[in-house]
C-alpha cells in the first residue's frame, strides 16, 4: 500500500497443524492484517472483527482499515475485558452476531485481543456453521507465546476453566511486537510467566537468557518466536493433547486452582506462576528435582515479580481442582519438574493431589 514502508524484520513460523498456518511475527504487521487475512481466506468477502473495549480503541483500527483496503468489509463485535465474561452467554452473543450479519464459511473471524477473546471468537468460528475460518491477532504477550497457537480454543463454565471448547487450528496468527506498548506491566508479566514455562520446560539455556522482565522487552520478537517454535514442536507432535502436550500444563492444576479460589482475581500468568513454584517445591521435597533448580525457579520468578506462592490452603486447592474432574476419575497427571529444562508427566491417584500441593506450598 501506498505510504506504507516495510521493514525485513519478518519472522515466520509455520505450524503443521489443521490446514497447516503461519504464526508472523513482526513489528507493525497489524497494518498488514488484510493483506494477509485476503491471502489465506482468498473467498472472503466478509471479516468479523471481535475485540475487547480494552483493544479496541489503541489497536481495531490499523487491523479494520487494513481488512477494509484488501476489499474485505469489516463487521465489529466489541466485548466487555476479562475473564469473567469467557463464558456461554458472551460465546452465544458471537454466534449471534455472526449470524445477524450474515457471515458464511468463506468469510472469516478475526480475534483481535488477549488469550480471552482468542479463546472465544475461536470457539465461536469453530462451531458456527461448523466451523469458518478463524485469524489470531494476539495483543497481550501470553496471547501471542501461548494461546493464539495450537488451536485450542474454550469457554469456562461454572464447573470450571475451559470445559467447553474445541481443537481448531486458525488460518493464520499475526503478532505485532509494537501492540504490547499499550499493555498493563502487570498483564506484561503475566505473559511472562509463560514464556518461563517454556524456559522451564525445554531449554535451561533460554531459561538463564531471561534475567528479568527488560531482558524479555529487549528482544521481545526473539523471545516470542522461540517460545511459538517450541510450541509447534510440541503441537505437531500431539494435537489433541494426548501425551507431550500435556507438558505444556507444567503450573497449571495448581494455577487453575488458584484462579477458581480466587474468583478469577488472581490472573492466570500470575496464577501459574504460583502453580510452577508450587511443583518445583513439591519436586523437590519428593526427591524429583535437586532443590537448588526448585529455588532458580522461584528466584526467577520473583526477578519477574511473579508470585511464588498463594494464600490458599491445600485443601481448598485440591478442592478446586478436582471440582471440574468427573466422579469415575481416579488419577490425574501432573508435570512434575526434572530439572530446569525437563518436566515428565507423573500419574497420581487423585486422592494424592492434596498432598502435593501441601507439600508445594512451602519450603
Ligand atoms: N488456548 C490456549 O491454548 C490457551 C493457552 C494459555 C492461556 N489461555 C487462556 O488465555 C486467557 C488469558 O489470556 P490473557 O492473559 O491474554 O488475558 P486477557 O485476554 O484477559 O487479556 C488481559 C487484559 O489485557 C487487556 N489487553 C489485551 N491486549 C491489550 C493491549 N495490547 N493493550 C492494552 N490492554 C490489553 C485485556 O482487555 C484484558 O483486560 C485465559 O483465559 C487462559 O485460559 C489459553
Ligand atoms: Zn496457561
Amino acid at each position: 500500500m501506498a505510504g506504507k514502508k516495510r521493514k525485513k524484520t519478518l519472522r515466520t513460523v509455520h505450524v503443521n497443524a489443521g490446514a497447516g498456518y503461519d504464526i508472523l511475527i513482526e513489528p507493525g504487521i497489524l497494518s498488514y492484517a488484510g493483506e494477509h487475512a485476503a491471502r489465506v481466506c482468498p473467498k472472503a468477502s466478509k471479516a468479523a472483527v471481535v475485540c475487547d473495549r480494552n483493544v479496541f480503541f489503541p489497536h481495531a483500527e490499523p487491523v479494520e482499515g487494513d481488512l477494509w483496503d484488501a476489499g474485505l468489509s469489516c463487521v465489529q463485535l466489541l466485548l466487555e475485558p476479562g475473564e469473567e465474561h469467557k463464558n456461554i452467554e458472551t460465546y452465544s452473543e458471537i454466534l449471534a452476531f455472526l449470524a445477524e450479519k450474515r457471515l458464511t464459511r468463506d468469510d472469516v473471524v478475526v480475534a483481535l485481543g488477549g488469550g480471552v477473546t482468542g479463546d472465544m471468537a475461536g470457539f465461536a468460528a469453530a462451531t458456527y456453521l461448523r466451523g469458518i475460518p478463524y485469524i489470531q491477532i494476539p495483543t497481550t504477550l501470553l496471547a501471542m507465546v501461548d494461546s493464539s497457537v495450537g488451536g485450542k480454543t474454550a469457554i469456562d463454565l461454572p464447573a470450571g476453566k475451559n470445559l467447553a471448547g474445541a481443537f481448531c487450528q486458525p488460518a493464520l496468527v499475526l503478532c505485532d511486537p509494537y501492540v504490547l506498548k499499550t499493555l498493563p506491566e502487570r498483564t506484561f508479566l503475566d505473559g511472562c510467566a509463560e514464556v518461563l514455562k517454556y524456559g522451564a520446560l525445554y531449554s535451561r539455556e533460554f531459561f538463564d537468557s531471561l534475567t528479568d522482565p527488560e531482558s524479555v522487552k529487549k528482544d521481545v520478537a526473539r523471545v516470542i518466536e522461540t517460545c511459538v517454535t517450541m510450541k509447534r514442536d510440541v503441537v505437531e507432535q500431539d494435537e489433541f493433547d494426548r501425551g507431550e502436550r500435556k507438558k505444556l500444563n507444567l503450573g497449571h492444576t495448581a494455577g487453575h486452582a488458584i484462579e477458581r479460589c480466587s474468583a478469577y482475581r488472581v490472573t492466570h500468568g500470575s496464577a501459574v506462576a504460583a502453580g510452577m513454584a508450587i511443583m518445583a517445591r513439591a519436586a523437590a521435597k519428593k526427591g524429583y528435582m535437586p532443590e537448588e533448580e526448585a529455588r532458580a525457579l522461584e528466584e526467577k520468578l520473583k526477578a519477574f515479580r511473579l508470585p511464588a506462592d498463594t494464600e490458599f490452603t491445600a485443601a481448598e486447592l485440591a478442592k478446586a481442582a478436582m471440582s471440574d474432574k468427573k466422579a469415575s476419575q481416579r488419577t490425574i497427571d501432573l508435570i512434575v519438574p526434572r530439572r530446569i529444562g525437563s518436566c515428565e508427566i507423573v500419574r497420581i491417584d487423585i486422592a494424592d493431589l492434596q498432598d502435593w500441593i501441601e507439600t508445594g506450598l512451602t519450603w
